[in-house]
């Protein structure tokens, strides 16, 4: 395809502002997938992103419309994944920005402005779902001139629901999105923006051609990894694999590579034709590398697994760039992971998908943030679990990581989302309205908060208060100093390091004994008496028993149905699946994450 009639671009908005509903109605505008087997959100093919209803991986796909080739990729809305947003922005020329006509201006609408922004992307803004009662479609407008100095003319209206002024949108994205430059006579260069594992192909790099052209069968190479191999295949996205002989100037496409090394292909990487590696056009910018802001650790529930773990984690980063991990043991646990996620959504999702695509049955302990510690010797480290913290007696000080965050909530919420914040230890700094003088009644608060708070419900909290309105956006500020005592957890008196906790010293009476208190109504009977105990420096503080009990499912049942009896052991065992044995105490999954529910 001529380079000139190239356009790509990437949907870009607020969680469910209805990204992946427009991508549908184009696929189908486009006749990508025929009517009949266009379902709902199409290019979330991940199970996971079909069941929480959510978009978790950028999705490119190749659509032809008139005489031109559209390269479109969906991104993910919610801000554990705002990598993938940036990836994609630089891949492509343009960008839809859509907001929903209901609840306007959002966190992620205006991260997600700036982020296209600064690459320099065409913005075409979009206001959806104007087929709903209640939108408010004018202050929206209205909104979007007077915080992004757009022209209210510009403004598109859609329902990616009834399809209402859709081929509007598409044809905007013909006329004023620029065709990618680059230069055809130059040496072959790509930046690789995504990769994922194939089983027959290897690893599949998705690429945006700088310049250039490649042909299937040509030797290529990565600048970064120095990682050499063949294009075994280079093709389009439909969204399926389409194989083709040659990737052209400005197009978005596929290679896919025969390697099975994980760290050969990182995103962000350049790759050039190996026939060209003597006159080495330079590399890309490629991407900033991503911050884990969260810390849990992953074990195997059965030790033998721990190589399955680990396979799985590099396959999986593979896929997504943003995940980082470094060995763990635990005497209790055994070898694991300490794994650093963007957030909390980010860790649930890569446990969902570690259990659902490789097989991996998991132990997850709670969630830790990045603690900066001074010890009496003077010397500083970075520790990211309770269990790796030095003897107190040689810590001089502990900081904790503060957040800057803005949260955008309607004015009536406001008093609700101030109490939110002071209760999670957060200072107030300032609140303004959205745009300066003017009569919309969206405020954004920016306060300081740490991490530690916000990672425990903070986002699902003030979603609940603010009846869904309210949304949030935020970034490291700084270390402060921070009063923490270390909880350990005994059961029958021996230390269980992932049960153990830190928490501020004002507060440890009331954490441990509620911890205890739970652990007691999780733990279920054993046959002997398990004795929890909560100790700080040496001191128990919580106590609780569980009484012995030996639990036969089968009791009850009178007669030799053998058939039910079968059933429900059979029924008792599968409830065993995500038991852990901790010294002789069986432990259930939950009790690792009870941390987090204590009040
Ligand atoms: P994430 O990728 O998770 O950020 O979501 P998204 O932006 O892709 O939103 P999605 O397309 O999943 O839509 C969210 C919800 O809004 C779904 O229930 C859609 O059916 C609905 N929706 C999307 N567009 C419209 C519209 O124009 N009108 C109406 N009534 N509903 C819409």
């Amino acid at each position: 395809m001529e380079q000139s009639r190239i356009r790509n671009f990437c949907i870009i908005a607020h969680i469910n502002h209805g990204k992946s509903t427009l991508a549908d109605r184009f696929l189908g505008l486009t006749e990508t997938i025929p009517l009949t087997k266009l379902t709902e959100q199409y290019l979330d093919s991940n199970p996971i992103e079909r069941e929480r209803g959510i978009t978790i991986k950028l999705a490119p796909v190749r659509m032809i419309y008139g005489n031109f080739v559209l390269n479109m990729i969906d991104t993910p809305g919610h801000i554990d994944f705002s990598y993938e947003v940036s990836r994609s922005l630089a891949a492509c020329e343009g960008a839809i920005l859509l907001v929903d006509a209901i609840e306007g201006i959002q966190a992620q609408t205006v991260s997600n402005f700036w982020l296209a922004e600064k690459e320099g992307l065409k913005i075409i803004p979009v206001i959806n779902k104007i087929d709903l009662e209640g939108t408010q479609i004018e202050k929206t407008k209205r909104g979007l001139v007077e915080t992004f100095g757009l022209l209210g003319r510009d403004i598109l209206l859609c329902s990616a629901k009834t399809g209402e002024g859709v081929k509007e949108v598409l044809e905007k994205v013909v006329l004023e999105i620029p065709s990618p430059r680059g230069n055809p006579e130059a040496l072959f260069r790509a930046l690789v923006f995504n990769s994922f594992f194939h089983p027959y192909k290897g690893i599949v790099v998705s690429v945006k051609v700088v310049d250039g052209e490649l042909e299937a069968g040509t030797p290529i190479c990565f600048k970064a990894s120095g990682a050499r191999a063949k294009a075994g295949e280079v093709g389009f996205f439909t969204p399926e694999l389409k194989s083709q002989k040659v990737l052209k100037t400005g197009e978005v496409g596929y290679i896919a590579t025969g390697l099975k090394g994980v760290t050969s292909c990182r995103v962000g990487d350049t790759v050039i034709s190996d026939q060209s590696w003597g006159f080495s056009p330079t590399a890309l910018p490629g991407y900033k590398e991503p911050k884990p802001m969260v810390f849990f650790s992953f074990f195997p529930q059965e030790n033998k697994d721990f190589l399955l773990l680990q396979i799985s984690l590099e396959k999986l980063k593979l896929n997504d760039a943003s995940l980082n991990f470094i060995v763990e043991s635990s005497p209790i646990l055994g070898k694991g992971f300490r794994v650093g996620f963007l957030g909390v959504l980010h860790a649930e999702v890569t446990q969902e998908r570690l259990e659902r695509e490789f097989g991996v049955n998991l132990i997850v302990t709670s969630p830790n943030v990045q603690y900066q510690i001074r010890k009496t010797d003077g010397e500083e480290i970075l520790v990211k679990s309770a269990v790796s913290f030095p003897p107190i007696n040689q810590i001089k000080e502990i900081k904790e990581p503060i957040f800057e965050v803005k949260i955008f909530c309607p004015e009536g919420e406001i008093d609700k989302v101030v109490k939110l914040c002071q209760a999670r230890r957060g200072l107030v700094m300032d609140i303004n309205p959205v745009i300066e003088e003017s009569m919309t009644d969206q405020l954004v608060l920016t306060v300081y908060i740490p991490l530690a708070e916000l990672i425990v419900n903070f986002y699902d909290e003030l979603k609940s208060i603010s009846h869904g309105f309210a949304s949030l956006d935020y970034e490291f500020l700084r270390f402060e100093p921070v009063n923490l005592a270390f909880v350990e957890i005994l059961l029958n008196g021996k230390t269980v390091g992932p049960l153990s906790f830190l928490c501020l010293k004002t507060e440890v009476l009331r954490k441990a004994r509620d911890f205890v208190w739970k652990l007691r109504s999780i733990i279920p009977r054993q046959q002997f008496e398990v004795v929890i105990q909560a100790v700080v420096k040496n001191k128990i503080i919580a106590k609780e028993v569980i009484k012995p009990f030996r639990k036969d499912v089968t009791q009850k049942l009178y007669g030799g149905d053998q058939t039910r009896k079968d059933k429900l052991l059979k029924k008792q065992r599968k409830g065993k699946k995500r038991l852990k044995k901790v010294g002789s105490v069986v432990l259930p999954q939950e009790a690792f994450l009870t941390i987090l529910k204590v009040n």
